[in-house]
């Protein structure tokens, strides 16, 4: 499934481009006004250094995800008997990675296609950062499946990004995979984070399926069937979607939000249309950074859009 639209470092994220984009289209204002722009900085970085906080901790090197949930070191349901280690991508042993290559090959060149290849490779590569944190599951003799996740930003907001669940095919629709959603939600809440997000490939209807009727995720207004939608772009897809849980009204305002039909309309008019809607803030911003990148046509691109992002600001 692996990440898509964006590869930050969590550390290096850039933030304020929203609210710098509104202060500029303000004009004149009042010294109350400034004073409270002023407070507005300072909760804008007060912000920033509490996510980085967050992420740093939630990173700190001697952490076990698993330890703070004993009750789910072990998978004792529908005849099988497995168990559940933490691991890091850095610390993946050659046998390891070879094995995760190989449940990867099986599961997803299906769901991939002519696309394959190349995902394979930003899949060798993602394995084994050091930002990459694992959930091996073992039966007795092996491993049979595992989750990886990160800790990063997506529109500012705090989140556990699931880069991979895999499980070998003889071990799925036994429940397993809801349990070890489960556990990584629980992983996402007890580290601060406002949300699980994760990509899906349009073609894995078994894995949207499973994601949204099962375990209630939604489609973000991140995902770029949103944005094109928001966009009133017609006959552009992409082949992936990006799925999401929230935990905070924050979160759900920036990731879940719907635009409503009359903020269909192109450029100007639209940020107009989006200020009568009600929009917040959050989704404001949301919106404003997609939009820039979408009419830029930079969607194309989807690796570069922290730049343009970053240049925005
Ligand atoms: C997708 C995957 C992780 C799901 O895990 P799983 O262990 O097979 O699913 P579970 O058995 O936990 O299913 C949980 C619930 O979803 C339902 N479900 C599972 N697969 C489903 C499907 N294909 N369609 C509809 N419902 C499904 C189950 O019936 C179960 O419902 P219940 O709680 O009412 O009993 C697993 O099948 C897998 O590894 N697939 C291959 C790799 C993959 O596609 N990964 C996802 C990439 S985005």
């Amino acid at each position: 499934m692996s990440k898509r639209g964006k590869h930050k470092s969590p550390f290096g994220f850039k933030l304020g481009a929203g609210n710098r984009w509104r202060m500029e289209c303000e004009g004149e204002k009042s010294m109350a006004d400034s004073r409270s722009k002023r407070l507005t900085r300072t909760q804008i970085m007060q912000r920033k250094k509490r996510i980085e906080e967050l992420l740093r901790s939630a990173y700190s090197s001697d952490k076990d995800h698993l330890s703070h949930f004993p009750n789910f070191r072990h998978y004792n349901a529908n005849g099988l008997s497995l168990f559940l280690e933490s691991g890091r991508g850095n610390k993946l042993s050659y046998d390891l990675k070879n094995y995760i290559q190989k449940l990867l090959k099986v599961n997803m060149e299906g769901p991939y296609g002519a696309e394959w290849p190349t995902e394979e490779k930003v899949k060798r590569r993602e394995m084994s950062s050091p930002e990459a944190l694992y959930i091996f599951v073992y039966n007795k003799e092996s491993m049979i499946g595992f989750v990886q996740y990160r800790f990063t930003i997506e529109e500012e907001i705090p989140v556990l990004y699931v880069y991979e669940l895999q499980l070998e095919p003889a071990y799925q629709g036994k429940g397993l995979g809801k349990f070890l959603m489960q556990l990584v939600e629980l992983i996402a809440c007890n580290n601060g984070m406002g949300a699980v997000v994760l990509t899906v490939q349009k073609r894995n209807t078994s894995a949207i399926n499973f994601y949204l009727n099962k375990l209630r995720y939604d489609i973000s207004s991140i995902s770029p069937s949103k944005i094109y939608q928001l966009m009133g772009v017609i006959g552009q897809e992409k082949s992936y979607e990006i799925l999401c849980k929230t935990f905070d009204h924050e979160a759900k305002a920036v990731l879940e939000a719907s635009f409503s039909k009359s903020s269909k309309q192109r450029g100007g008019d639209k940020m107009v249309g989006l200020h009568n809607n009600g929009l917040t803030q959050d989704n404001l911003f949301v919106f404003v950074n997609h939009c820039v990148v979408s009419c830029s046509g930079i969607m194309t691109h989807d690796y570069q859009r922290s730049r343009l992002k970053a240049k925005v600001s």
